[in-house]
């Protein structure tokens, strides 16, 4: 790490997003940064900004880091694999077996290291992460995503009941970890604790109202899965017969819209549905590649959801994705928005503006000021160099388009985090 004091200036060709339907480009421009907060944005230095403070990044660009808003760490192993199976097949197959090692402290450790590097080597510098139900394990992610230095939320993992007999925990046990989770991360720190059921048919009503409870009484936000598949959201009908779609379920017990809730998926959402996704405390995550990799029936209307204001983040869901890099759920979102206006003319495709939006500033509106470059907010940022293929003729948002759609980590030539070199 470099050292981080006083007034840096970052020189290169800076984007980021102010809101959804406007890109800022700043070509040949300086961020300046105090203290790894972002002071102002200009074309030329105040007379006598020392040199030495200068870090010239010349033709790159400057964009922020990226936000994963879902992500499953201990599926780092799986990814690629059990790809042709529909998701509830897929979970018992795959998944549950998989995340049953995490019972182990050395698989843990092991594991997570390789998932917080790939995650910095991505360009993903701010995310939202599920664990396992393991309470030592969770512990271990949570420390490792702090000493890299990310901005994190991950919690301990919940489910009582249709799980696999390895891999169940009892409501009591559950219950009495998750709090004991949350009191011990009760800090100020990047990395925080959430409540993280896993969806509500691996989840009893008992567990979810005691979850409901924790929320309430910590203050600490949701993160689950809601409306993801045709298959899940019948079975959801069947166990919650008293409910009236899988929102009402979370939203009843406290866990939905009273405190920062994250919902992946949300592909299948009537207006009942959509009303409380409106609620400025929630955020609805689209997973394009887990999407399509594990057959859940259909892809979000996203441009429906950024109409009507709901907030909304990418994520790429690995293992049910299998690529843990944003720039290209950038493009896949664009991708698939195009493919569900074919079938379903009445949302438009998504554009550029709007998933770099959904992917910087949208989803790190859940940390507070990183995912863009206002003043005030944390100089989280990547430099990307693409000067092997570059030509004078290509504006800096069509070499980020390209970046998102072509490149890959090797361009990133550097990352910050508050300022200082992430090595
Ligand atoms: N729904 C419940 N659990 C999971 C999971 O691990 N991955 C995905 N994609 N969906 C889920
Ligand atoms: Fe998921």
């Amino acid at each position: 790490m470099g050292n981080n004091t006083g007034s840096r200036a970052y020189k290169g060709n800076i984007l980021y997003s102010k809101d959804k339907d406007t890109l800022i480009s700043k070509e040949n421009s300086y961020i300046v940064v105090m203290d790894g907060v972002v002071k102002e944005i200009c074309d030329q230095l105040p007379n006598g900004f020392p040199k030495e403070n200068i870090i010239d990044w010349g033709n790159h660009l400057i964009l922020p880091g990226f936000c994963d808003m879902h992500v499953h760490a201990p599926q780092f192993l799986q990814r690629g694999v059990g790809m042709d199976r529909e998701l509830l097949d897929w979970l018992n197959t795959y998944t549950y077996p998989n995340e049953a090692k995490f019972r182990d402290k050395e698989h843990a450790r092991k594991i997570y290291s390789l998932f917080a590097d790939e995650l910095i080597r991505q360009g993903t510098l701010h995310v939202n992460c599920f664990s396992s139900i393991h309470y030592d394990a969770s512990e271990i992610l949570f420390d490792i995503l702090e000493q890299r230095g990310l901005f994190a939320f991950t919690g301990k993992l919940n489910m009582d009941q249709n799980s696999a007999d390895y891999y169940i925990e009892t409501t009591e046990q559950s219950i009495i970890d998750t709090e004991r989770f949350i009191r011990q991360h009760q800090s100020d720190g990047n990395v925080k604790a959430s409540i993280v059921p896993r969806f509500s048919i691996t989840c009893s009503e008992k567990l979810l109202a005691g979850l409901g409870r924790l929320s309430e009484k910590y203050g600490a936000p949701v993160h689950s899965h809601m409306c993801e598949a045709l298959n899940e959201m019948k079975i959801c009908k069947e166990l919650f017969p008293d409910y009236k779609n899988g929102a009402e379920i979370f939203y009843k017990n406290n866990l939905l819209g009273q405190r920062p809730t994250i919902m992946a998926h949300c592909i299948f959402m009537d207006d009942d549905v959509l009303e409380l996704m409106k609620n400025p405390n929630c955020m609805a995550v689209h997973c394009p590649e887990a999407t399509a990799n594990v057959n859940a029936g259909g892809i979000m209307p996203v441009k429906k959801l950024l109409n009507m204001g709901i907030n909304l983040a990418i994520g790429s869901d690995i293992g049910g994705g299998a690529n843990l890099s944003i720039a290209r759920g950038i493009a896949t979102t664009i991708q698939h928005s195009k493919i569900r206006n074919m079938f379903d003319p009445q949302w438009e495709a998504v554009n550029l503006k709007e998933a770099f939006y959904m992917a910087t500033r949208s989803g790190g509106r859940f940390f507070k000021n990183v995912g863009a470059f206002d003043e005030g907010y944390y100089f989280n940022a990547l430099v990307v160099d693409d000067s092997s293929v570059c030509s004078d003729d290509m504006t800096p948002v069509e070499r980020m388009e390209r970046f998102c759609y072509a490149g890959d980590d090797r361009n990133i030539r550097m990352r910050y985090i508050l300022g200082k070199e992430v090595v």
